[in-house]
């Protein structure tokens, strides 16, 4: 309001000018209205922004099912069934769910039970070439259900029987409505590798080895092409740590980052988080995190 007032003092005063300047200065004082009127809207606008919000973003999403099927080799290199938990999470148009939350009716909305048991059907009995695959056909069903309401979907599976010395392996692909076929994310985590590392400053430490617990997640670049092997690549990373000693954590998952990053043109950066339960009496662990991108071990 106080830079309004000031704008419009400023404005010639019209009786100087004559008629035709009478005109022309209201026309810009309209102008002047106009273009305040205009900022006012982008204030507003940045204001509900920087509530770090993104309004009426509306998602309808399946938590972890619970399912068994064949995505290629388990843990101990066989081909068979092992258990798969899928989440799925449907991105729709901005306040797609408006008519839903007015008219309290289902069928205003998309129905996560008919999605659940769509992907059930798809998964049991099929045997799929590898996980990206089984991402394509949870994207598939939920965009054959979802029709245009959906702008994006993302598929988060885990198999926690892939990796052996892991808890999980976490495949995470976002797919938009528009060009289903070269998914805009891929980003693969081994969750909770546990492994005994002699790592530490402390003369005890040095002696014995104790448990270090980390999450290595790879991003890829965007692209539709098989996934890469990561049950190697881990336990190609695992090996390297196991003839290794360490002084510190920093040193760990730094070694960790440029190896796996290093491992494929295909990986575009990678985050180690690492922790260390043993190391603190009275917490429950003490960490570090760290994010390289691959061009930052390539170009040095
Ligand atoms: C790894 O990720 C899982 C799941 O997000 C989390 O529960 C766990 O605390 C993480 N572990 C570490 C070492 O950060
Ligand atoms: C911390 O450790 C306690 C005791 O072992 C456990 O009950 C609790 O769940 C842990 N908290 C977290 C956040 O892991």
């Amino acid at each position: 309001m106080f830079r309004s007032s000031r704008v419009l003092a400023c404005a010639p005063h019209p009786e100087r000018f004559g008629p035709a300047f009478t005109f022309s200065t209201t026309i810009a004082s309209l102008v002047r209205v106009l273009l305040w009127l205009v900022y006012l809207f982008f204030r507003r606008r940045m204001s509900t922004s920087s509530l770090a919000v993104r309004p009426q973003t509306d998602v309808v999403f399946i938590d972890t099912l619970h399912l068994s099927t064949d995505v290629g080799l388990d843990c101990w290199k066989r081909a068979r069934a092992q258990p798969v938990e899928v989440s799925v999470y449907l991105h729709l148009q901005s306040s797609f769910l408006t008519a839903a939350g007015k008219s309290d009716d289902v069928l205003d909305s998309v129905h996560y039970g008919q999605l659940s048991k769509a992907i059930s059907n798809r998964v049991a009995g099929s045997t799929f070439g590898g996980v990206e695959n089984l991402v394509a056909a949870a994207t598939d069903e939920a965009f054959a259900l979802a029709g245009k309401a959906a702008t994006e979907v993302r598929v988060v599976v885990n198999l926690p029987k892939q990796i052996l010395l892991a808890e999980g392996f976490i495949v995470d692909i976002t797919t938009p409505s528009d060009a289903p076929s070269s998914p805009s994310t891929r980003k693969v985590s081994v969750v909770n590798l546990i492994l005994p590392v002699v790592i530490g400053v402390n003369p005890p430490e040095r002696k014995a080895k104790q448990r270090v617990i980390t999450n290595i997640t790879f991003h890829e670049h965007p692209g539709d092409r098989p996934m890469l092997g990561y049950p190697e690549i881990v336990a190609g990373i695992v090996k390297d740590i196991e003839s290794s000693a360490y002084l510190t954590l920093e040193k760990f998952v730094w070694e960790i980052a440029r190896a796996a990053c290093l491992a494929s043109a295909e990986i575009g950066a990678v985050t180690v988080v690492a922790q260390k339960p043993s190391a603190l009496s009275f917490a429950n662990s003490s960490g570090v995190e760290i994010t390289r991108r691959r061009v930052d071990f390539v170009n040095s």
